[in-house]
C-alpha cells in the first residue's frame, strides 16, 4: 500500500448523486456535488499507535478491503479531537475525514458536569465536517459514532456560519447519517441543532436588520408551518400600554423603533388542559445603555442583547418541530434601549404592571425592567413553572465566564431539572444564590419600592439583578438564567465558531422534552 491516498488537496471530484437526506442550508446548489464522509476512530491511550474503528468505520474499512486502517497505520497516531483526511479511498467518497474520539466509556463526568462521551462526539464530528467544508465538499455523510443525536448536533452546529450579508459566501454543505446510524436520534439532533442555529442567526444579525418588528415576524414565519398547534400574537405598543407595563415602556420610549410584546402559544399536550410551562426572554434588540450610555468599545455586541428572547423563541420553535407533548407559552418583550430627548433619565420613577414603583438610577440596567412586566404577565397563565432567560449582567460574565449559564432558582426541583438537561446537552448551567442579602440592596430605594441597581453598585451585580426580578415572581417554581457570559463564543466551545452562541437553546429544549415525557 502506498501513501498515494494521503494528499493535501482533493484532485478531481465526481459530479454524481441526486438523493439528499437533510439539507443543512436551504439555498443549496446541487449542480456540482462533492461528497465526503466523516468516520470515527477511538484513541487507545494505553498502547501508543493502536486504534479502534467505530462500527461504521469498520464497515467502511471492510468495503475498501482494509485500505482505511492501513492508511491510518501508515500515517501515525491520531490524537483526540484531531482529524485527518484521506483521498480516493472509495469512488463514492473522494474525501474521508477520520476523527479521533475519546474512550467510549467516558460517560457522565461529575467534575465537568456534562456527558464527556457526547461532548467528545460533538467536537470530533464538527471538526471533521469543517475540514471537509474547507475542502469545498458540499455533501457529507456522518458516522453516528454510537450517539447519532450528538453526531448530528456536532455536524450542524459546526457547519453553521452567518454570511447572509456577505457577497462571497462559503459553499453550503448538506449532511446525512452514514450507514446504520439510528435515524430517529439523528433527526432529533438535527432539530436541536437547528434550534440553536436559529438563535445564533437572530443574535448575530445586525440590529438594523433584526428590529423588534423583524424579530417577531421571523419567529411568526418559522412557526407558520405548525398550524393550529401554535398561536402567535405580536402585541403592539397600545396593548403594552393597556397592560400597564410601565417598566417595559420606560425602556422602549427612547427609541424610534416601536416595541413588540411577542407571545407564542405552543399547544402540544395530549391532555389539552395541561398548565403551561412559561419561557420568558429578554429581547433588547440593541442596548446602547440609554442615557447611561455604554462606552463605544464593543457596543456592537449589544445587538445580541435579545439572546434571551432568541433562545426562548427558538426553543418553542424546536418544541413544535419535535411535537413535544407539552404546552409552552413563550413571551418576549422586544425593544431597543436608546438615548433620546424622550428617553428615561436616571432618577426617574416608573410603575410596573403589578403596581410596584421602580427608581431607575441606571438606564443601562434595562433588562430587569422589561422582564419585570413580562414576569407579571407570565403569572396570569397559571404556569407550572416559569423560566426566564436574559443577557442580564456583565457581572455574570465576570463570575462564570462562558463555562456555564448562571441559574437563580427559588425551586430545587426546577434547578435539578435544568441541571439534568444541561448534563445531556453539554450546554452547562451553574446554580447561583438568591439570598435576602441581595434583596435588601434593591429594596432600599430613596424614591420608590425598588431601585433598578444594587446599592453597592458593582458588587454581586448578577445576584442583585436576580433579587430584583424575584420581586415580580409569585410562582413557587421560577428560575432566572443569566446568559451574559455565554452570549458569545471565541474558541471555548470547539463545535461553535466564533460569534454569537445561541446558548443555551438545546438545554431549554432538553428540559422541556424531559418535562413533556415526565422523565
Ligand atoms: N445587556 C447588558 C448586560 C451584558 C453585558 C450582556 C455584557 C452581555 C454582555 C445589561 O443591560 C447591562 O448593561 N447591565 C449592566 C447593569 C449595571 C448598570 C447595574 C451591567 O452589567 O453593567
Ligand atoms: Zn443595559
Ligand atoms: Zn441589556
Amino acid at each position: 500500500m502506498s501513501n498515494m491516498f494521503i494528499m493535501r488537496r482533493a484532485a478531481v471530484l465526481p459530479l454524481s448523486r441526486t438523493n439528499f437526506c437533510r439539507t443543512f442550508c436551504s439555498s443549496q446548489s446541487l449542480q456540482m456535488e462533492r461528497k465526503g464522509l466523516v468516520l470515527g476512530v477511538f484513541e487507545k491511550k494505553e498502547e501508543e499507535g493502536i486504534f479502534r474503528l467505530t462500527e461504521a468505520a469498520e464497515g467502511f474499512d471492510r468495503k475498501v478491503s482494509g485500505k482505511l486502517s492501513e492508511l491510518l497505520k501508515i500515517s501515525g497516531v491520531l490524537k483526540k479531537g484531531k482529524s485527518r483526511v484521506f483521498y480516493g479511498v472509495h469512488k463514492d467518497f473522494p474525501c474521508v475525514a477520520l476523527v479521533a474520539l475519546d474512550d467510549v466509556t467516558a460517560g457522565v463526568c461529575r467534575a465537568e458536569n456534562w456527558d464527556s462521551t457526547k461532548e467528545n462526539i460533538r467536537q470530533a464530528v464538527s471538526a471533521g465536517c469543517r475540514v471537509l467544508q474547507d475542502l469545498e465538499v458540499n455533501h457529507v455523510e456522518v458516522d453516528g459514532c454510537g450517539d447519532p443525536q450528538a453526531a448530528a448536533e456536532g455536524a450542524l452546529l459546526g457547519l453553521f456560519q452567518y454570511d447572509q450579508l456577505k457577497s462571497k459566501k462559503k459553499p453550503k454543505v448538506t449532511v446525512q447519517p452514514h450507514a446504520s446510524a439510528e435515524v430517529t436520534a439523528w433527526e432529533r439532533g438535527v432539530l436541536y441543532a437547528e434550534g440553536q442555529n436559529l438563535a445564533r442567526l437572530l443574535m448575530e444579525a445586525p440590529a438594523n436588520h433584526i428590529t423588534p418588528t423583524a424579530f417577531a415576524e421571523t419567529i411568526e414565519e418559522r412557526l407558520a408551518q405548525y398550524g393550529d398547534r401554535v398561536v402567535v400574537q405580536k402585541r403592539s405598543q397600545a396593548w403594552i400600554e393597556e397592560q400597564g407595563m410601565g417598566a417595559f415602556l420606560s425602556v422602549s420610549k427612547g427609541s424610534e423603533e416601536p416595541p413588540v410584546f411577542l407571545e407564542l402559544h405552543y399547544n402540544g399536550a395530549l391532555d389539552g388542559a395541561q398548565d403551561p410551562l412559561l419561557l420568558v426572554g429578554k429581547g433588547v434588540t440593541f442596548d446602547s445603555g440609554g442615557i447611561s450610555l455604554k462606552p463605544s468599545a464593543s457596543m456592537d455586541m449589544m445587538r445580541a442583547d435579545m439572546g434571551g428572547a432568541a433562545t426562548v423563541c427558538a426553543a418553542v420553535v424546536t418544541a413544535a418541530s419535535l411535537k413535544l407533548p407539552i404546552n409552552i407559552i413563550g413571551l418576549a418583550p422586544l425593544c431597543e434601549n436608546m438615548p433620546s430627548g424622550k428617553a428615561t433619565k436616571p432618577g426617574d420613577v416608573v410603575t410596573a404592571k403589578n403596581g410596584k414603583t421602580i427608581q431607575v438610577d441606571n438606564t443601562d440596567a434595562e433588562g430587569r425592567l422589561i422582564l419585570a412586566d413580562a414576569l407579571c404577565y407570565a403569572h396570569t397563565f397559571n404556569p407550572r413553572a416559569v423560566v426566564n432567560v436574559a443577557t442580564l449582567t456583565g457581572a455574570m460574565d465576570v463570575a462564570l465566564g462562558s463555562a456555564a449559564t448562571g441559574v437563580f432558582a427559588n425551586s430545587d426541583w426546577l434547578w435539578e431539572q435544568l441541571h439534568k438537561a444541561s448534563m445531556v446537552t453539554g450546554d452547562r448551567v451553574w446554580r447561583m444564590p438568591l439570598f435576602q442579602h441581595y434583596t435588601r440592596q434593591v429594596t432600599d430605594s430613596q424614591l420608590a419600592d425598588l431601585n433598578n441597581i444594587g446599592k453597592y453598585s458593582r458588587s454581586g451585580g448578577a445576584c442583585t439583578a436576580a433579587a430584583f426580578l424575584r420581586e415580580f415572581v409569585t410562582s413557587p417554581h421560577w428560575a432566572h438564567l443569566d446568559i451574559a457570559g455565554v452570549m458569545t463564543n471565541k474558541d471555548e466551545i470547539p463545535y461553535l465558531k466564533k460569534g454569537m452562541s445561541g446558548r443555551p437553546t438545546r438545554t431549554l429544549v432538553e428540559f422541556a422534552a424531559a418535562l413533556a415525557h415526565n422523565k
